[in-house]
């Protein structure tokens, strides 16, 4: 694909009435984050050292949690299997306990999913109980459901917005009307929250990384891309898939936009490993030379809404999982057994192993993403 005929310009965008539809620009005081820094030097500090102390001693800490809330959900993306589960959700009491051990282990980030968090009616008690223990929190949201339920975000450190496109690409993947519930969730967020945006790359979307980045300098918030992962559990779509050809020249062009200071939160070295991935039918693999090593499991887990413990989520449903539940988090993190496969292609994972693996470059990239 050469970036000129894929990438539409504003004029020639199919969409380009969604332009009406969100303020052209909004005053400095009401850019895409509030005043004070995203992420406290503290937080930062501990990840350092615990990544330095499993770099020298091989300890094990869980500096990174991520917690599925719930399998409900607003939304009905065609590459997603999670709301078609209905797993028992942990209770208030439990999920407290849960974060409470963590905290006491180390733990510095929690990461909030499902499903949509938003339909958890306790997510506000879950947010302010992580933060009086002083995690750092963030939350994945399809954003619907913001508006109506913003008093539930209150105090949340960060939020991960779902956005894959203009409507016609966003629907396409999530769903008809999804859209402008999206649309109007993220303008709500504006001044009220720090966001970014997370666009998975479909066939549905390949044109569409101009019209993202176009957004994102005109209402000031950083974005993210990951590759469609393939998993029977958390969702499959081959007709969405892009072949290999199609994938490469999407992330050439996200490699090229980086470099050109395009508001990307994705390190350098993250898109470049997603540029030499060698075969985007496969999320995951063997240990490959000179690509970052999996840290899952030794420094960042997941816990599912059950509260099955996973080195990551890829492995929900495929590996032998200790319950928090039934054993407590301590007993269940030492239990866990060792990430089972050694790279993979998902964004976020890969950026976290490029931090735990204390990737200097990485971490520099991060920090001024966060506290931008
Ligand atoms: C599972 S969702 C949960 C949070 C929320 N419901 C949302 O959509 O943002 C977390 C992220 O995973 C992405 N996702 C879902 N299915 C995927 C797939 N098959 N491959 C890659 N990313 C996927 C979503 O777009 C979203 O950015
Ligand atoms: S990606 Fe998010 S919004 Fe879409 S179906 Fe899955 S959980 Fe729901
Ligand atoms: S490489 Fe690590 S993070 Fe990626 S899928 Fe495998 S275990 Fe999970």
């Amino acid at each position: 694909m050469s970036a000129d005929r894929r990438q539409p310009t504003a004029d020639s965008r199919p969409h380009a009435s969604t332009d009406r539809e969100v303020p052209a620009r909004f005053p400095p005081s009401t850019a895409a984050g509030k005043g004070e820094p995203a992420i406290r030097v503290a937080n930062i500090a501990r990840l350092i050292s615990a990544s330095l102390a499993h770099r020298l001693r091989g300890t094990r800490r869980p500096l990174n949690l991520m917690l599925g809330l719930t399998d409900r959900c607003t939304g009905g993306c065609a590459y997603c299997a999670i709301p078609a589960r209905s797993r028992p959700e942990m209770s208030l009491p439990q999920v407290r306990r849960l974060l409470a051990e963590a905290r006491a282990m180390g733990c510095q980030r929690l990461g909030l999913w499902g499903g949509e968090p938003l339909c958890r009616e306790d997510l506000g008690d879950i947010i302010r109980h992580a933060q009086d223990l002083g995690l750092w929190v963030t939350v994945d949201t399809n954003a619907h459901l913001i508006p109506e339920r913003d008093d539930a975000l209150a105090g949340v450190d960060h939020l991960n917005i779902s956005l894959d496109g203009d409507r016609a690409a966003h629907d396409a993947a999530r769903g008809p009307g999804s859209f402008d519930r999206t649309l109007r969730g993220l303008v709500h967020a504006v001044g009220r929250h720090r966001f970014w945006t997370i666009t998975v790359l479909s066939k549905a979307n390949l044109d569409q990384v101009d019209w993202v980045l176009d957004l994102a300098r005109r209402l000031r918030f950083l974005t993210n891309f990951q590759v469609l992962h393939h998993n029977d559990q958390l969702g499959r779509n081959d007709a969405l898939r892009p072949d290999d050809r199609e994938l490469r020249e999407v992330v050439a062009l996200l490699v090229a936009r980086k470099r050109e200071g395009a508001p990307i939160a994705s390190s350098p070295r993250l898109l470049q490993h997603l540029l030499q991935w060698p075969d985007y039918a496969r999320n995951r693999g063997p240990a490959l030379a000179g690509a970052p090593r999996c840290l899952a499991g030794a420094l960042y887990c997941n816990v599912d809404v059950d509260g099955r413990l996973y080195p990551c989520s890829l492995f929900i449903d495929e590996s032998v999982a200790p319950s928090v539940v039934e054993q407590g988090f301590a007993a269940a993190f030492a239990a866990l057994e060792p990430a089972p496969c050694g790279v993979c292609s998902a964004t976020c994972f890969t950026e976290y192993n490029l931090l735990f693996g204390l990737d200097w470059q990485t971490g520099w990239n991060w920090v001024r993403a966060l506290r931008r």
